[in-house]
């Protein structure tokens, strides 16, 4: 069943997410970027759960310009059966309703599998920009 997440799903979800193999920032900063996505949010960011128990996430966002992808996890146990596809395009679903007609996301470079997952999907490299960061 997927259902929109709730603040107190913090720690279920960051759970979730360790068990998949994502990296996470210390607790309180992880916590407070929830918080923050969740107060623009709420209703793009999702929880799938089987028999009661959470086994997935994506925390969908849109900013007023972009639309994005984060989070996105599934237990390792569970992966494999399509669950992960369902979070993606219920946030899909979501997102065109309101008439947004793109979103992007960010994966670690070295996380090939994830890569060729999101190509099956359909998304597309984005060849024609550079991503910069700087620490503040
Ligand atoms: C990315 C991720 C969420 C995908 O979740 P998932 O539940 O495994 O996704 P799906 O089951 O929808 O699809 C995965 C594969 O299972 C296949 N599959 C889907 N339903 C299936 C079924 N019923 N039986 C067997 N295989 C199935 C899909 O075709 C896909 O195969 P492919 O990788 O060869 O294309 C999951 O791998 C994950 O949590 N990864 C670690 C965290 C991460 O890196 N997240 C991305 C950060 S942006």
């Amino acid at each position: 069943m997927l259902r929109t997440i709730r603040l107190e799903d913090f720690e279920s979800l960051k759970a979730i997410w360790k068990k998949a193999g994502l990296n996470l920032y210390p607790h309180e900063e992880e916590k407070a970027r929830f918080v923050a996505m969740y107060q623009l949010n709420p209703d793009l960011m999702t929880i799938l759960e089987v028999d009661g128990k959470v086994i997935g996430c994506m925390l969908g966002a849109f900013d007023g310009r972009t639309a994005s992808v984060h989070r996105l996890a599934v237990l390792p146990e569970y992966q494999k059966m399509g669950y992960g596809t369902m979070l993606v395009e219920d946030l899909e679903k979501k997102l065109k309703d309101r008439g947004i007609r793109k979103i992007s996301l960010q994966v670690h470079a070295a996380n090939q599998q994830v890569i060729e997952y999101y190509k099956k999907k359909g998304y597309k490299d984005l060849d024609y920009a550079v991503s910069f960061y700087k620490d503040l």
